[in-house]
């Protein structure tokens, strides 16, 4: 059976470090509130504008050069992002125009923190029809220039980094690759992490007063967050071990999107899921959304945690609500 198969990976934070000491000359905030709540210590910011596209072109570079191929070697795109370059065209296309290859494919995903996987999910369809042979999978985000540094932004200014990740694609006929995805929505919660505006509702969409009435920040209702994270997270996980007749025993490592390290270590809790066995690095990166999983996946096999062979899922939750999984053997 053909499957796609991830054959190199590479990831990208801006210079420009943020620690929780220096957050708290941003926002009234402290590294202990912050840590407690959030298991974060420091991420990182743009620190000129840059776009989502030029984080994601670094990352896609050095996946590019891990795998011994150019751009022109690729031939399809997907950019993940809730953070785009513009409101229009989509980074996708921004981020192809600095590979230099015209022509090819360009599709953003905007499921914001599933984004990554939703991509997968997309991109193995896309191998397993013949239709793609090489796809370029980037998750990105720049977060930092749309995030409210006040009081009333605070909850959420501490919580987002900027940075992104990249893996290329290819099919495989052994066995290795994507042995599933599964990818979920309920938008009865569109509105428990959002950001209102400039949306196509409103007439007129921009209007004076967006930065005052703070509709053009994230809005997050956190307890509602937290509420569905860890009981959505488990059960896709679970999913994804079962359509393939798996057990949490079979798993070598479990990458969640790193949303908050609190409510991961409740998800690893209640599938009693030994601590080697779920990734964590939202400590020095934040939540950077889309490119959290990218970014902790090409971590996981710097640091030697994954070999040929072995099971790995990544789990995801977020805005929309979306939740998904996918199920790999590497
Ligand atoms: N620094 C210091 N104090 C703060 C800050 C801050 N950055 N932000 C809020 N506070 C204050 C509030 O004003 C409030 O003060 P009060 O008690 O005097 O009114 C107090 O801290 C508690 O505020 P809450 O918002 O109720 O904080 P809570 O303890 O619920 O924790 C949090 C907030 C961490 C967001 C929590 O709701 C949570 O963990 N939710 C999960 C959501 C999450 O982590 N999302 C990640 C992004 S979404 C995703 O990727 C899926």
């Amino acid at each position: 059976m053909k499957r796609a198969r991830i054959i190199s990976t590479g990831r990208y934070v801006p210079e420009k470090l943020v620690t929780n000491e220096e957050m708290t000359t941003l926002v009234p905030t402290s590294d202990e509130w912050i840590r407690e709540r959030t298991g974060i210590q420091q991420r990182h910011f743009v620190d000129r504008e840059i776009g989502a596209s030029d984080l994601g072109y670094e990352a896609a570079q050095i996946a590019l050069q891990r795998a011994g191929l150019k751009a022109a070697d690729i031939d399809f795109i997907i950019f993940a992002t809730l953070s785009p370059d513009y409101m229009f065209p989509g980074s996708g296309c921004v981020m192809q125009q600095r590979l230099g290859v015209p022509g090819i494919g360009a599709l953003d995903v905007r499921t914001q923190c599933t984004g990554f996987v939703y991509g997968l999910a997309v991109a193995n369809a896309f191998i397993q029809t013949g239709q793609y042979k090489r796809i370029l999978l980037v998750g990105a985000e720049v977060h930092s220039t749309g995030l409210e540094f006040n009081e009333r932004g605070r909850h959420i200014a501490v919580l987002f980094g900027d940075g992104a990740g990249a893996v290329i694609l290819e099919a495989s006929e052994n066995g290795r690759g994507v042995l599933s995805t599964h990818l979920h929505a309920d938008g009865r919660y569109v509105k428990d992490l959002w950001a209102e505006n400039p949306g196509s509702r409103r007439i007129p969409r921009m209007y004076p007063g967006i930065l005052e009435d703070g509709t053009c920040f994230p809005q997050m209702n956190g307890r509602e967050v937290f509420k569905h994270a860890v009981t959505k997270f488990p059960e896709v996980i679970m999913e994804a071990l079962q359509t393939n007749n798996l057990t949490l025993d079979d798993v070598k490592l479990v990458i969640p999107h790193q949303a908050n390290l609190r409510i991961s270590e409740a998800v690893a809790h209640r599938l009693s899921l030994p601590p080697e066995k779920m990734f964590n690095n939202i400590q020095r990166y934040g939540n950077t959304t889309a490119a959290s999983i990218p970014l902790a996946l090409d971590e996981a096999l710097e640091q030697g945690k994954i070999h040929e062979g072995d099971i790995v899922v990544l789990a995801s939750f977020g805005s929309g609500f979306t939740w998904a999984s996918a199920a790999i053997r590497w």
